[in-house]
């Protein structure tokens, strides 16, 4: 009898085995610890590889462009609401909930909200005493025509159609967030042709805050269901690599804090606060970690949660390198102070790239002719235990960590960069299982 309930013990434990977690996903393997996210195109919803993959693997989902207020609310009035309605009606069906990103950021911006409309929304102009229109010369656009506003304010990239010509970046200002065409450094632009606009009147603060705040209740609301947090405002800090810049030089140089100083930032805060009171609102930027940033980012939000900014979350972008970026000891140090200001931290954009390049510099290569050796491979593996751990550790302060991009072959960095834990192909590469099999260690 004995002998026989034995048997039946280990037979059925056998089964048990058999039917149990032995594939876990990412997110399965991280139950206990945090949410796994992933940036997703509406292409990635639908095809079924990849749609099998993310359900497999993630629990949080980010739009990655879709819902960026230069794509979403291009111009006063025009809402392209059908590819963020798509990723959301996805997470909608499979339960998955969703980061928000973003309500404010210096590319890929409703650049529109800096100008000035009459009551019947036309767009003001200058005029001089006689009351005739003041014209400005300004490069010509080709084919992209619209709202006349986009010259003369601060000039940081607003809604750029695909293929439209770039103007010239400014220090510090990312890539657009979308892939670059063909090869990532940007090339020498022939001279401009010039044309004649009228020169149109700028918004005020107040305007602009007016403009912001709508937005922001519309896309708040329109979400609200599927959204469990915000990145209200994204890399507003400066690129300036000294810890000890003055306060107001710790700021990056927008059209917004122009215009407004560090209020936007609390402004925007308060206006996604009444829009969605639930969620976890966050401020967010890439090299997060240097000493320089993670100052800057400290003296900000603590500075703005005593003016009343419900900033209750500090996303860490990511955008590493298996190489110096981010060293380990900043990164905790990081993550240490931040925790004196706010309960969540998220890591919301991680890849780590193969090459020397990170964060958001402006000239980045996509990797063209990098070979992913088994050194290589073995260097970033490293990196990403070393930066798990150090996450895990801190688990009941991470909500979530989202990679940026499903596959390598989705990656802003480009296929051979091999950012990510999946191939081109969306095979799970030896790296995902150095980050899904941590228990196994040791
Ligand atoms: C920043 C933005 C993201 C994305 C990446 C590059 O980090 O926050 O939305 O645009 O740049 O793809």
């Amino acid at each position: 009898m004995k002998k026989l309930s034995i048997i039946a013990l280990v037979a059925s434990v056998m089964v048990m085995s058999a039917c149990g977690p032995e594939d876990p996903g990412l997110k399965d393997a991280y139950k206990n610890y945090f949410k796994i996210g992933v940036a997703v195109t509406p292409r990635n919803v639908t095809d079924s590889l990849q749609k099998a993959v993310i359900l497999k693997e993630f629990n949080s989902i980010t739009a990655e462009n879709c819902m960026k207020p230069g794509e979403i609310h291009p111009q006063p009035g025009v809402w392209n609401f059908a590819q963020a309605d798509a990723i959301a009606n996805f997470c909608r069906e499979n339960g998955i909930k969703m980061r928000g990103h973003c309500l404010v950021w210096h590319s890929q911006f409703a650049n529109w909200m800096f100008n000035k409309y009459d009551e019947n929304g036309n767009q003001v102009v200058e005029r001089d005493e006689n009351g005739d229109t003041i014209w400005v010369e300004q490069p010509a656009r080709g084919g992209f025509g619209g709202f006349g506003g986009f010259g003369g304010f601060g000039g940081f990239g607003g809604p750029r159609p695909q293929g439209a010509p770039q103007g010239a970046p400014q220090a510090g200002q990312r890539p657009q967030g979308q892939r670059p065409q063909g090869q990532g450094q940007r090339a020498q632009a022939p001279a401009p042709q010039m044309t004649k606009v009228p020169k149109y009147a700028k918004a005020t603060k107040e305007e602009f805050y007016d403009s912001l705040r709508a937005h922001i209740q519309v896309v708040v609301n329109r979400y609200k269901d599927v959204v469990y947090c915000w990145d209200v405002v994204n890399e507003a800090m400066s690129d300036a690599n000294n810890p000890d810049a003055p306060y107001e030089q710790s700021f990056r140089q927008s059209t917004a804090y122009q215009l407004c100083g560090d209020e936007f930032i609390l402004k925007a805060f308060q206006f996604a606060h009444e829009a969605d009171p639930n969620a976890t609102l966050f401020y967010n930027d890439y090299s997060a970690w240097t000493p320089a940033k993670r100052t800057y980012i400290y003296n900000m939000v603590k500075k703005l949660q005593a003016e009343g900014a419900p900033i209750t979350g500090i996303g860490m972008q990511g955008h590493y390198n298996i190489y110096d970026n981010p060293t380990i000891e900043d990164f905790e140090k990081a993550i240490q102070m931040y925790l004196e200001l706010v309960d969540d931290i998220q890591i919301t954009e991680f890849d780590v790239r193969i090459n020397h390049e990170a964060g958001g510099q402006l000239q980045f290569s996509r990797g063209e002719g990098q070979v992913l050796t088994d050194t290589i491979a073995e260097l970033q593996k490293k990196k990403y235990e070393e930066l798990f751990t150090v996450i895990r550790k801190y688990k009941k302060n991470f909500s979530c960590v989202t990679f940026w991009n499903l596959g390598d072959r989705d990656s802003w960095l480009g296929a051979n960069n091999f950012p990510l834990l999946f191939d081109g192909n969306y095979q799970r590469k030896e790296v995902y299982y150095t980050v899904r099999d941590f228990k196994k260690k040791k």
